[in-house]
């Protein structure tokens, strides 16, 4: 089923509210924007969930609805997303600062998986906010996840990995990806220290 006719009137609300959300961190990358340095945020993208996965997240959480209003009344608050892909790790936590400081966003959670990653090696901060103004104040929450690139290019992976079913050894591509993870988190902090040293010219 398409988008529009699962969501029906408020798809349109959906699109604008992921619009907001992609708008939100434009405007930060414009208050940040005319430093020197690098972008404080390289790319971004939103979605609006997809109607199956979003059916198979309300059976995931227990509940038979395969409706919109079933995945509210069960909390589902991540029917839009929005993925902030930062270079630096420093980038992450300042972007999610600024995200706090909005008179607009109320933080509900905070999980972050960077100070604390999953068993897998994923790393990430997510942030489940609820935004009062605008189109994005018509639903309970939307989700941002902010990470480095390179991590991003890692959990892109590791996502498509975890659902392609006909993986001859998935025990040793668990364990390889989690190696991979932890190198590309070793790499991330020695890019931060390289930063440091150029930026404040220690
Ligand atoms: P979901 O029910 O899947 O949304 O998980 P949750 O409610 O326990 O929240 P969590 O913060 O663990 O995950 C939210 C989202 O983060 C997921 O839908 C994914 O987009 C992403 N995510 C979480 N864990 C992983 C992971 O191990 N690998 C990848 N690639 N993405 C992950
Ligand atoms: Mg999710």
């Amino acid at each position: 089923m398409t988008p529009e006719a699962y969501y029906g009137e408020r798809y349109e609300t959906l699109f604008l509210a992921r619009r907001q959300m992609d708008e939100l961190i434009e405007k930060f990358v414009r208050e940040r924007g005319d430093s020197d340095d690098l972008k404080p945020v390289v790319y971004h993208t939103s979605r609006i969930k997809s109607p199956a996965s979003l059916v198979e997240k309300i059976s995931r959480k227990g509940a038979t609805g395969t409706t919109f209003d079933d995945a509210l009344a069960v909390g589902i608050h991540d029917i839009i997303g929005l993925r902030v892909n930062c270079a630096f790790i420093d980038d992450v936590y300042a972007t999610a600062c600024w995200i706090r400081e909005q008179p607009q966003i109320a933080v509900l959670n905070e999980k972050d998986y960077i100070a604390r990653p999953k068993p897998n090696g994923y790393r990430s901060l997510h942030l489940i906010v609820r935004v009062t103004e605008g189109p994005a104040s018509l639903l309970p929450a939307v989700e941002i996840q902010l990470r480095t690139i390179a991590i991003d290019f890692w959990a892109t992976l590791e996502h498509k990995m975890r659902y392609k079913k006909e993986i001859a050894n998935p025990e040793l591509m668990q364990v390889e990806l989690k190696r991979c993870a932890d190198e590309i988190a070793a790499v991330d902090l020695s890019m931060q220290a390289i930063r440091n040293v150029i930026r404040d010219g220690a």
